[in-house]
């Protein structure tokens, strides 16, 4: 490994928490689907920050709109008004089709905040005393205390105790478990249309459906996490959308900040929003001008989709590449549109050495669950480029 990547690498292992384990790439300048890094080589990101920059790095329309608002007003805190941050939300529930949103950062603070909503919801309308959630097995929702209390992944819980009580746990894609589950104190149920980190897995055709209408028979909220799934990931402006489904709450993430700034929101009609008042929930950089003009740039971008299709027809192209690979070191091949789980052979070794072969021939890509490999490559992506990342998989796969 050269010096300065050494260095970084090095300094980074003895400053920077060791909650993750990142491939020896040090980025220091992007464009498009493509990295640099401080040696001047060059990579295709098919990571695309676990969809956070499906727009392309440093995306034209949404830096110019990051420059002029950084010249005019950043942070004014929910104290005030801001000229920025209704004409987003307004946008961005029409784009859902819904009345209201609740502007958040993290991914994460936006499903805590769902599930506040949904609790609230359950006391002030449903009028529920002990109320419940129910969650899907496999679920991936972020990282606080309460959303890991309902993770199933040891790693992500063991040593983090007391848990947030509360949640019930189903398989996905089992809508009679589900309907079993339900019962008089259910406020919520929460998943993930299709679920990421547990490996792109794409639930059976009738399942949502059928999870929307025991949501409305319920009267329980059906909230869809679209963090990673949503605004054009998948070919569709929503994950949900295949499926014809409109759930009760939208929540959003990653790249609603057009991978500049962290900006999530939770969006759903008033009758459900409405249970917020002022001083039950809130967020000091929530809603900030800068995050709701970028916000307000890449719902601008959404409503003309151009994204969602380039993600259909180029998502159709890299699934049909890499199931002709099933056989030949690949076992299987999911997902929709620009994101694709690949499970591969375990003789060619685990995902996180597939994946270092990968970045040495200068392709990014993320492993998940042990031999899973995801290609979510920002979706400015061209089919030239789609085929020599692919290309550069094979040669891996050969050895
Ligand atoms: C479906 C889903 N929900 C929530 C999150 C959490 O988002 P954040 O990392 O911004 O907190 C993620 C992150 O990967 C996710 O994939």
């Amino acid at each position: 490994m050269t010096s300065r990547t050494q260095e970084t690498i090095e300094l980074d292992a003895r400053h920077v928490a060791h909650n993750y384990s990142p491939l020896p790439v040090v980025a220091a300048s992007a464009e498009g689907v493509w990295i640099t890094d401080v040696e001047g080589r060059r990579y295709l990101d098919c990571l695309a920050a676990y969809s956070a920059v499906n727009f392309g790095h440093r995306n034209p329309e949404v830096t110019a709109t990051a420059h002029a608002q950084l010249d005019a007003v950043t942070l004014v805190s929910r104290a005030f008004h801001s000229d920025r941050l209704a004409p987003f939300c307004a946008a961005l529930a029409e784009l859902c089709g819904k009345d209201m949103v609740l502007p958040m950062n993290s991914g994460a603070e936006a499903v805590e905040s769902g599930i506040k909503v949904a609790r609230k919801w359950g006391t002030d309308v449903k009028g529920v005393r002990d109320s419940n959630i129910v969650v899907a097995q496999n679920n991936f929702h972020g990282r606080t205390t309460t959303i890991i209390s309902f993770s199933d992944d040891e790693t992500a819980r063991r040593g983090f105790g007391p848990y947030t009580p509360g949640f019930r746990s189903v398989p996905f894609g089992d809508a009679d478990a589900l309907a079993r589950t339900i019962d008089e104190n259910t406020v919520a149920v929460l998943l993930e249309p299709i679920q990421g980190e547990a490996g792109i897995i794409v639930p059976p055709d009738g399942y949502l459906p059928r999870v929307r209408a025991l949501c409305t028979e319920r009267n329980v909220l059906m909230i869809a996490d679209e963090i990673q799934s949503g605004l054009a990931r998948t070919g569709r402006t929503f994950a949900c959308d295949h499926w014809g489904v409109v759930p009760d709450i939208y929540l959003l993430g990653k790249a609603l900040g057009g991978g500049v700034m962290p900006l999530s929101a939770v969006v759903a009609d008033r009758h459900i929003l409405g249970v917020l008042h002022p001083g039950e929930h809130g967020s000091t950089f929530g809603g900030n001008p800068l995050a709701a003009a970028i916000g307000s740039t890449v719902v601008a971008m959404l409503a003309r989709g151009e994204f969602q299709e380039r993600s259909t027809e180029l998502g159709e192209h890299l699934h049909r590449r890499l199931g002709n690979l099933i056989g030949h070191g690949v076992l299987a091949v999911r997902g929709k549109g620009l994101w694709a789980g690949v499970d591969i052979d375990p003789v060619h070794g685990t995902g996180k050495e597939v994946s270092l072969r990968l970045a040495e021939r200068g392709v990014l890509v993320k492993d998940t669950h042990g031999s899973t490999l995801r290609f979510a490559p920002p979706l400015v992506i061209t089919a030239d480029e789609i085929d020599w990342a692919v290309d550069r998989f094979v040669e891996v796969l050969r050895g």
